[in-house]
This record gives structure tokens, C-alpha cells and sequence, in this order.
């Protein structure tokens, strides 16, 4: 499969239409720029769809008995994206009581999501008990938590150990998580320990099986293959010590394409490749298959997304350095001032000239790090609008409304129509959670908001 929706940049409806404009999803971007405003998200349902079914064709393919595939949501969550990996099949992971409160309302089954946190809050852990939710134990005293919270209750907490596996794949040294300093996870060696105490514990808490997750953007499927080994060594070893999981979870991580430069694992491969290695790995040391889950986020939705700006101010500067502002920037996407991540653009508006100038896409944000995409060949003039791509993950999800700035819109685009599925924040809505102190109503302010 060489043309999977998480190795090309775009997304895969994305086509040049008859005047010249970019169009996802069957929708003329520049229609939907006019009529939701700038800077806009927009998310292409066939591109999530085809990287979900992709997934679960290599698990398929691989002819594992059981497995669940488990959509990472930090990579990007709201209420329509939880509808939508219900309606693929997919199980959620979640990381946070507002996820976990969005994934309830939603109305996802408890069953098919897993609470993970290095620091899980009681209202978290109530909330995942009272709901069946399964939850990934960070450490010691986690795990005594939840035995508290779940025999108040007369409940079992059906749980997973999150262990750091000391792989460490080829990524940022921030979305590195599999190393043993890792803030993540128990050290291997604590896991016989640990998941005897869990046994004590019981009724109030089932332990399923062991969670790894080694990083995020990675292209690289051998480390992979490393960690579902040494996590074979580990149930070899819980069995001889009499404890047998049912589970085996090998989190997430695959890498997309943001660049020409990126050589991304397509994730039909990935899956199966973990797939058969599990098999194998779990069948020569006699161990029955758990369950296996895997847990992607970024190869899900990273690629979906499209960010529509438009072009402002221009600024030549002296070494043929060319700046142009967009209407958004580091508030919306905080990806290349915290890891120099690189994207790619297009203008949306008219056929792009590939001999276009060299500049140098510049945010509005009061920051001189609010750089977009240094050194890009593009014919961007005032008034253009920009496409860029690859900004399904982690660009809804780690927004802020810094300089009092709201957030973009998002759309949901299939066969030419395009939702909302997030309301764009106006200047009201920032307000919305101010309040004065009494002393300080001056007796001059006017019409005062709140
Ligand atoms: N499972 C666990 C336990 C995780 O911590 C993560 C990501 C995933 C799955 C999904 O990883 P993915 O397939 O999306 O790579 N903000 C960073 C990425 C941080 C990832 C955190 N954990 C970025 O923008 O690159």
C-alpha cells in the first residue's frame, strides 16, 4: 500500500477543481473560506476513514484473532470526532477528564476507552470506574488509588500496567516517551512486583495486561517490533509467577508526512507488521494471544487536516528575505515554535506556480518564534489564501488563545458538504470566563461585559 492517507501530505480527496482552486472533500476551499472566515481547520472525513480502515485491514491481515485499534484523541478530539471513530469501529484513548467528559457525551460505550495520565486526578478515576472505562496505571500509588476509589464503590477497575520498555525511537527528544527516564510508565523491572500487588487487590481491580507506548512521529517500524519482544519476555515471566493477562497494548506513534522530506511508514504496514510479530513473538514462548491493542493518533486524523489562512502584510527585507503574514499562526498550530516542526502549503486560490519566490510564512502572534514555515517557494500574495496541510494532529488540541486571540473554526468535509463540528471562538467567548472584582468597577467604565 504505497499511497496511504498517512504518507501523502494532503489529504486524499485533495484535488486542484476546474478554477484553479484547491478543493478537500469535494468542497472549493475557497467557498468555505468565505463562507466560515479565517483562519479555518478543515478535516476531510475520507482521509480519517481510510487510515482507520487501513489500520484495521493490516491487524486483519495479519490474521490476529482479537484486537481493538484505539484512537489516540489527544491527537484531535470534539464531540463529532468521537461520533466518527464509533462509526469506524474504533476504540478511544484518552488522557483527561475533559476528554474523558467529551467521550461520555458523545456517547462512546466505556468499554472501548482507556484512561491513560501519568497524574490521574480522583474525579478522573471515579469518572473512569463509573463508566467501565479501563485505565492504564502509571505507578504505585496509582494503582493503590484505584483499588480505594473501586471498593468504595463495589466495583472492579479493569486496568493495564503502563511500562517504559527502554526502546527509544528516532524522534523529537519532547515526544520521546519509551526511554527509562521517561516521566511515563514503571521501570520493567517493577512490572512481576507490581502486578502481583494488583492480584492482592483484587475484586477492586482486574489486571488485563501490560501498555507500552515508545514516542510519537516516528517512521521507523523496528522499534516496534522490539518492544512487542521485550514485552513478550514480560508475560513469559508474570505467567511463571502465575499472573496471566488477557491484554496487550503497544500505544501508538506512527509518523506522518509533513514534508517531502518525510519517508512515512504507511499504516497498513505498521499494523500488520505488529500484528504478525506479536503472534510470532507470543507463540515461541508458548503464551496464549492476549488481546492486542494499538493505539494511533496522529496517523489517524495528521493528515485530514488542512489549516486555510489569508495572507496580510508583506515584508522584503534585505538578504532576499520575503515575510508574508497570515491571520493565524502559533495559536493555532504551537507545533513549529515547540518542535521546529516543518509543514508544507499551497495557495488555495489559484493554481500555485512551482517557480513561485522563496518566503517566509510568518504568524500574527506577538512572538518573533511565530514562524509557520521558514524558506517555502510560494507565489503568496496579499489576499491569497494558504493552505496547510498535515494539520490534523495536535493543532486543534494544543491551541491556546494567546493574545487573547479565539480559536479558528473547524469543518468536517464529505461529498462537498462541510460542518461545523467546532464553532470558531469570538471575542465574546473570551470573555465568557472573566470576571471583575467589585473594587475594581471603576465608577468611568461604560457598559462593563460582566
Ligand atoms: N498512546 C499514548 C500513551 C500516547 O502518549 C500517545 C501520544 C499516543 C498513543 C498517540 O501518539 P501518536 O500516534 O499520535 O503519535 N504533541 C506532540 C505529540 C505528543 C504525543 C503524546 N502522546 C506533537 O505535536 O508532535
Amino acid at each position: 500500500m504505497n499511497n496511504s492517507p498517512n504518507t501523502s501530505i494532503r489529504p486524499i480527496t485533495a484535488r486542484t477543481n476546474s478554477l484553479g482552486h484547491l478543493e478537500i472533500g469535494g468542497a472549493d476551499t475557497t467557498v468555505l473560506a468565505e463562507q466560515f472566515g479565517t483562519p479555518l481547520w478543515i478535516m476531510d472525513e475520507a482521509t480519517i476513514a481510510q487510515s482507520a480502515n487501513a489500520c484495521k485491514d493490516g491487524l486483519k491481515d495479519s490474521k490476529y484473532p482479537d484486537w481493538q485499534v484505539l484512537y489516540a484523541g489527544k491527537a484531535f478530539l470534539c464531540l463529532a470526532m468521537c461520533r466518527l471513530t464509533e462509526m469506524l469501529d474504533l476504540g478511544l484513548d484518552v488522557v483527561s477528564y475533559g476528554e474523558l467528559h467529551t467521550a461520555m457525551q458523545a456517547g462512546l460505550s466505556g468499554e472501548s476507552v482507556y484512561l491513560h495520565g501519568n497524574n490521574k486526578s480522583r474525579e478522573e478515576i471515579e469518572t473512569a470506574i463509573a463508566n467501565n472505562v479501563r485505565i492504564v496505571v502509571d505507578c504505585e500509588s496509582e494503582l493503590h488509588l484505584i483499588a480505594e476509589l473501586a471498593k468504595a464503590k463495589n466495583t472492579t477497575a479493569k486496568i493495564l500496567l503502563r511500562v517504559t520498555p527502554g526502546v527509544e525511537p528516532d524522534t523529537h527528544h519532547y515526544i520521546k516517551t519509551g526511554q527509562h527516564d521517561s516521566k511515563f510508565g514503571l521501570a520493567l523491572e517493577e512490572v512481576t512486583r507490581i502486578a502481583k500487588q494488583a492480584q492482592t487487590l483484587a475484586p477492586s481491580v482486574l489486571l488485563l495486561g501490560l501498555h507500552a507506548h515508545i514516542g510519537s512521529q516516528s517512521h521507523d517500524i523496528g522499534p516496534y517490533l522490539d518492544i512487542v519482544d521485550i514485552m513478550a519476555d514480560s508475560y513469559a515471566e508474570l505467567k511463571s509467577r502465575g499472573v496471566n493477562l488477557t491484554h496487550l497494548d503497544v500505544g501508538g506513534g506512527l509518523g506522518i508526512t509533513y514534508t517531502e522530506q518525510d519517508k512515512a511508514t504507511p499504516i497498513y504496514d505498521w499494523s500488520r507488521a505488529i500484528g504478525k510479530k506479536v503472534q510470532e513473538s507470543f507463540q515461541q514462548r508458548n503464551l496464549t494471544l492476549p488481546k492486542l491493542l494499538v493505539e494511533p493518533g496522529r496517523a489517524i486524523v495528521g493528515t485530514a487536516g488542512v489549516t486555510i489562512y489569508r495572507a496580510g502584510n508583506q515584508k522584503v527585507l534585505p538578504g532576499d528575505l520575503t515575510y508574508v503574514s497570515i491571520d493565524g499562526g502559533m495559536a493555532d498550530n504551537p507545533r513549529p515554535v515547540t518542535y521546529q516542526a516543518k509543514y508544507s502549503a499551497c495557495v488555495a486560490n489559484r493554481n500555485e506556480n512551482s517557480n513561485g519566490k522563496r518566503i517566509t510564512l510568518v504568524g500574527k502572534f506577538c512572538e518573533s518564534g511565530d514562524v509557520l514555515i521558514k524558506n517555502i517557494q510560494l507565489n503568496a500574495d496579499t489576499g491569497d489564501l494558504i493552505a496547510v496541510f498535515s494539520t490534523g494532529a495536535y493543532n486543534y488540541s494544543m491551541s491556546s488563545n494567546y493574545n487573547r486571540t479565539g480559536r479558528p473554526a473547524c469543518v468536517l468535509v464529505k461529498d462537498g458538504v462541510a460542518n461545523v463540528i467546532i464553532e470558531r471562538e469570538n471575542a465574546d467567548d473570551l470573555l465568557r470566563q472573566d470576571r471583575i472584582p467589585d473594587y475594581l468597577r471603576a465608577k468611568k467604565a461604560r457598559n462593563c461585559a460582566v
